[in-house]
């Protein structure tokens, strides 16, 4: 693909149409001008039925004034809006120009809204109906795509309703969650565990939730857990939000709590990415959210 910014292309563009236009000048002027307008007995020599003719005559007036003008509305135009290569038009207009200035005004009438949410505090806001119609505005264009539209998740991307958090549910953490994003690090554990060493810890993780299916596994996998897990899910694996290591005593699973399920998070390692948004939604945008997660998790609301 050429780059069309380029001074070459430019010129390669701008000089056929200017061209063009002076062609047009000099062959409308040429077929305006050469020719008597009362000569109309002259004819092209064409005889089509015996005696069907076809005259000469020179183009209508009105004909070749829509013309002119068209040319001169053209060259005019060429020359106060961007057209001929990169030359950006007398004028400076630009569509980006124009859709920048359309939404900074947008921001500036929304702003006086916007800066009233931001001061109100989230239990507040997320009894407010207006607000939170806004909020999930945003929230279905920027997060259902992964959360689901409901919020309540899929596998690898948690559910946001149900009160158990990653990285904790307070009005800070949650904030940082959505300005910052999160990577959480999960390693591989098959290299150091073995096979033996991942059926006997996933046994035991198991066994926190539901009847262990090898019970012979769990006491060595609870001292492999201590040894190599406890530092980010807890002795008790009750999880840290602090690196986002998920409580694997509560039965809410991000990647599904069957034996092999666990065994695949052990295996493979598991690393979820959560977005930064920071860049894409301003503070009021990211309170609105939060509010908003606050309205959909309430138990009167579900
Ligand atoms: C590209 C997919 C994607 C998008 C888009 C996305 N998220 Fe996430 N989000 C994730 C993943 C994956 C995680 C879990 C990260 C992990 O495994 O630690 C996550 C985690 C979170 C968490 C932390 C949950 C907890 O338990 O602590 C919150 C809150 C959150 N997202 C809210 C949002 C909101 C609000 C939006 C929209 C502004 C959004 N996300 C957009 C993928 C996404
Ligand atoms: C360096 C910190 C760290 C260590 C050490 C660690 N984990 Fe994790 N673990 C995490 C994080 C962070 C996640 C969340 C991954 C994600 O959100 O994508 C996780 C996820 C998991 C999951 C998936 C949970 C779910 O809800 O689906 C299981 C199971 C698990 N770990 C078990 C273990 C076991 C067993 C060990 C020891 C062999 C271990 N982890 C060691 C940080 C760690």
């Amino acid at each position: 693909m050429p780059d069309f910014t380029s001074e070459f292309w430019s010129w390669y563009v701008a000089i056929p149409t200017v061209l063009g236009l002076v062609f047009c000048v000099i062959l409308i002027w040429a077929n305006s001008s050469s020719r008597d307008i009362s000569d109309k007995e002259e004819t092209m020599g064409h005889v089509w039925d015996e005696d069907l003719e076809e005259y000469n005559n020179p183009l209508p007036k009105w004909w070749l004034n829509m013309f002119y003008i068209t040319l001169i509305f053209g060259a005019v135009y060429l020359v106060l809006f961007p057209g001929l290569g990169t030359f950006a038009g007398a004028l400076g207009w630009s569509s980006k120009a124009r859709y920048d200035k359309e939404v900074s005004q947008a921001e500036a009438s929304f702003a006086p809204l916007y800066q009233a949410y931001l001061e109100t505090p989230i239990d507040q806001l997320s009894q407010n109906g207006d607000a939170m119609g806004t909020a999930r505005r945003i929230y279905s264009t920027n997060c259902a795509t992964c959360h689901g539209s409901d919020a309540r998740g899929a596998t690898g991307f948690p559910n946001l309703r149900d009160h158990s958090w990653l990285y904790g549910g307070e009005e800070a953490a949650i904030k940082t969650t959505l300005n910052n994003g999160r990577k959480a690090a999960m390693p591989s554990w098959i290299t150091v565990l073995g096979e033996t060493g991942v059926d006997e810890v996933s046994e035991y993780v198991y066994s926190l939730t539901r009847e262990p299916v090898n019970p012979q596994y769990v006491e060595s996998g609870k001292q492999k857990f201590q040894t190599m897990c406890a530092a980010c899910h807890g002795q008790d694996a009750k999880g840290n939000p602090a690196l986002g290591a998920p409580n694997l005593t509560d039965n809410i699973w991000l990647y599904g709590g069957s034996l092999g399920a666990i065994k695949e998070s052990l295996i493979k390692g598991r690393n979820g990415i959560m977005p930064a948004f920071d860049e894409h939604l301003n503070d009021s945008q990211i309170h609105l959210l939060v509010a908003y997660l606050n309205s959909i998790s309430d138990p009167k609301n579900q």
